[in-house]
């Protein structure tokens, strides 16, 4: 049996929640009138939707996004030894910015202490492997509307001292203009010089336009902006580093990209081929140099892609674009629960994402071994 690492599975710690229970714009958590029907978590701009019955918006949150038992219980169910947490979308980007510091480093605190209690009553001697015991890591959340770069620095160096914290998560919009601000520079200068993986995550999505407006998009629940506006978003913004130089910049920065890279393994060479096309980005009558490093050698030397992306074709593109030895096994808990919602059962998506690694790789054991945790294990230092 394999080592099993879940690098990509979120949580809303109980005190994040409650401060989601106190807001009426999104993001917010809405409990229905009815106290016998799960609270409403209602954090996608699709969501808030007027026309939309306030007792159906979004969608139900029950314990298993704030309860770390409930994702103990899961991680045994499908045979998941360690788990690297973060918090979920959509982070800490809506804060005002004198509060933000203060919630990144009460959410970092709690969440870096649940993976000192789990683990230490999982091994209370320390003398265990990681595949003989259940094991939490986690990945830190950032102050990003703070008022200046260097709370976010501070954040970021704070977090290197937490024993079990392996990297931060972050969204796409940056410090609110996206990932090619060069405003961005002391961030990526500070993740690069103390070799923390940046886990880059959507959840802004596409536009509602893009889907034929918000009630064309609610039309088919979820599906539009989760399996085409979140991949797509995060193609466009590490598309956008690698166009501003980012990685030219900062060719030592790790980054982690959400369901397997949303389209980019797909699409590097066309992203390569424009690039090439215009050399300096003149086609608009603009003078920027282009990037200098190739889309390829990014892909190989920076990217690291979750293995969350159901299905062999995309777990092929991933592979072939960034390399197996970068490739790492993930479930999204606990979104995407089974719809039947009974207790002791598989969830279809993780089970999904198992199936597709084994056929990827077929017979060769060694590279799913690699995927499913002998990467995590090695990229993050779990141990
Ligand atoms: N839906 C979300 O809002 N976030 C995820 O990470 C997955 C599904
Ligand atoms: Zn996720």
């Amino acid at each position: 049996m394999p080592l099993i690492v879940d690098i990509h599975t979120h949580v809303y710690p109980p005190a994040y929640m409650e401060m989601l229970r106190g807001r009426k714009t999104i993001p917010y958590v809405h409990d229905p009138a009815d106290s016998n029907e799960a609270p409403r978590l209602i954090i996608l701009s699709s969501d808030d939707d007027p026309s939309i019955p306030i007792d159906q918006r979004g969608r139900p949150v029950d314990s298993s996004y704030f309860d770390i038992n409930v994702k103990l219980t899961f991680m045994r169910r499908h045979g998941i030894h360690c788990s690297v947490i973060s918090l979920a979308n959509p982070w800490l980007d809506f804060l005002e910015p004198s509060e933000a510091q203060k919630w990144a480093q009460l959410i970092n605190d709690d969440i870096e202490a649940t993976c000192a209690q789990v683990n230490r009553a999982a091994d209370p001697k320390g003398t265990l492997a990681l595949h003989e015991k259940e094991t939490l890591f986690a990945f830190g959340a950032l102050p990003l509307s703070a008022p200046t770069p260097d709370i976010v620095v501070n954040e970021i160096k704070r977090l290197k001292s937490l024993p079990h914290l392996r990297g931060v998560i972050m969204g796409t919009s940056g410090l609110g203009n996206g990932l090619d601000d060069s405003r961005l520079d002391p961030i990526w200068a500070a993740l690069e010089e103390t070799q923390s993986l940046m886990f880059l995550h959507p959840h802004y999505g596409l536009p509602d336009e893009a889907f034929g407006g918000t009630e064309a998009t609610n039309r088919y629940g979820h599906v539009l902006p989760l399996a085409l506006g979140f991949p797509l978003e995060t193609t466009i913004a590490v598309t956008r580093m690698l166009l501003a130089g980012v990685f030219d910049r900062f060719p030592r920065l790790k980054v982690l990209l959400a369901h397997s890279g949303g389209t980019l393994p797909f699409l590097a060479g066309r992203i390569e081929s424009c690039i090439h096309h215009e050399r300096k980005f003149v086609a608009n009558g603009g003078d920027v140099v282009g990037p200098q490093r190739s889309v390829w050698d990014v892909l190989k030397t920076n990217i690291y892609l979750d293995a969350v992306v159901y299905g062999t074709a995309g777990l092929n593109a991933a592979m072939t674009a960034s390399g197996t030895d970068r490739l790492l096994f993930g479930t999204d808990h606990p979104f995407f629960p089974p719809l039947d919602g009974k207790e002791g059962n598989e969830w279809p998506s993780v089970t999904t994402n198992y199936k597709a690694i084994n056929d990827a790789f077929d017979t060769e054991d060694a590279s799913v071994a690699a995927v499913l945790g002998g990467n995590a294990a090695r990229i993050l230092d779990l141990h």
